[in-house]
C-alpha cells in the first residue's frame, strides 16, 4: 500500500513515471483505468481546485468518489480523526484524500495502513500534489529544461505549505530557489531571502506568488494589504517585458498577489497550474492504485 504524504515518499524513477504519465492523459485522455476504484476525500479544511481536480480526475479514470464533509459529519459529535479514518475504511475504499489543518494529520491516518492515503494539504508543511502540477507545468514551459533556472517565492512564504513542498521538490529537480517576502512573512532558511522584489526581478525566469493566508495569522500583520501590495504585487510595472513565468497555487488575491492586467497575460499561467493539476492527480492516482 503505498501513500502520497510528502514529495518526498516519492523515487525519481516515480516522479519521472508521473510527468510522462500526466503529459500521456493530457495528450489524450484515457480509458477508464481505475473502473472499479472507491475513493474518498475529506477536507477539514476550505478548497476549490485540490477537492475539485482530485474528484475530476477520478471520475476521468472512472473511479467513483465519495465526500465527506467533516463540518456535517460526526467530527462535530466529538468523534476523533483516526476513529472517523477508521470508519470510512471500514467501507473498503481504495484510498483516501485527505486535506487537514495539522503538518502530521496525513502521515498519522497513513501509519494506521488500512487504505492508500493522500496528503491534499496539511499545515504550513505539506502540499504535494501542488507541487508535483507545478513541477509539470515547469517542464511543460521550459520544454523538461529547468535544471539552472531561477524561481522566486513571493509572499507569504512562512504559512505556506505550497512553498515548503516547492522548495523540497523543484531544489530536488535542480532548481535555484530564492524567498522574497516581507519580514513577518519570511521563515528560517538556507535558501538567498530578498526582502525587495525588485532586487531578484532582473535574475529570476518564474516567480510563485503566494497569497497572505490570513487565517493562519494569530493576529494581522498588515493593517492594510495595500501597503502590502505596493512592494509585492506582480502588476506590469514591475514585470515590464521581462520574459518571466508567473505562478500562483491560488485562490489569488486580485490586485494584491498579482493584478488584474497580468492576471489575463499570457506570461501567467494560474489557469494552466488548474489544468494540469486535474492531469497530474490522475498520473498520481493511477501510480497509487495501479502501479505500486
Ligand atoms: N492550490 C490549492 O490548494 O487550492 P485550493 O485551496 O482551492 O484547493
Amino acid at each position: 500500500m503505498q501513500h502520497l504524504i510528502d514529495t518526498l515518499d516519492l523515487s525519481d524513477a516515480q516522479i519521472a513515471q508521473l510527468l510522462d504519465d500526466a503529459r500521456a492523459f493530457k495528450q489524450q485522455h484515457p480509458s477508464h483505468l481505475l473502473r472499479d476504484k472507491l475513493l474518498m476525500t475529506l477536507f477539514f479544511e476550505a478548497s476549490t481546485r485540490t477537492r475539485s481536480s482530485f474528484e475530476v480526475a477520478a471520475k476521468r479514470l472512472g473511479a467513483a468518489v465519495v465526500h465527506l464533509d467533516p463540518g456535517k459529519s460526526s467530527t462535530k459529535k466529538g468523534e476523533s480523526l483516526e476513529d472517523t479514518f477508521a470508519n470510512l475504511c471500514a467501507m473498503e475504499p481504495d484510498g483516501v484524500i485527505i486535506r487537514h489543518s495539522e503538518n502530521e494529520a496525513p502521515g498519522i491516518l497513513a501509519d494506521m495502513q488500512m487504505t492508500s492515503v493522500i496528503n491534499a494539504g496539511a499545515g504550513n508543511y505539506a502540499h504535494p500534489t501542488q507541487a508535483l502540477l507545478d513541477l509539470f507545468t515547469l517542464m511543460e514551459h521550459f520544454d523538461g529544461k529547468i535544471q539552472g533556472k531561477t524561481l522566486a517565492i513571493v509572499g507569504d512564504i512562512i504559512s505556506s505549505r505550497v512553498a515548503s513542498s516547492a522548495i523540497r521538490l523543484l531544489t530536488r529537480m535542480g532548481m535555484h530557489v530564492v524567498l522574497v517576502a516581507p519580514k513577518p512573512f519570511m521563515p528560517q532558511s538556507d535558501l538567498p531571502r530578498y526582502e525587495r522584489l525588485e532586487d531578484v526581478m532582473d535574475k529570476v525566469d518564474v516567480i510563485m506568488s503566494l497569497r497572505a493566508q490570513l487565517e493562519r495569522h494569530a493576529s494581522p500583520i498588515f493593517d492594510d494589504y495595500e501597503e502590502y501590495a505596493e512592494h509585492y504585487c506582480i502588476n506590469a510595472e514591475r514585470l515590464g517585458s521581462r520574459d518571466i513565468l508567473i505562478l500562483h497555487p491560488g485562490p489569488v488575491m486580485r490586485n494584491i498577489d498579482i493584478s488584474d492586467e497580468i492576471l489575463e497575460d499570457p506570461r501567467c499561467k494560474v489557469l494552466t497550474q488548474v489544468k494540469n493539476g486535474v492531469y497530474m492527480r490522475m498520473a498520481i492516482l493511477k501510480l497509487l492504485l495501479l502501479d505500486s
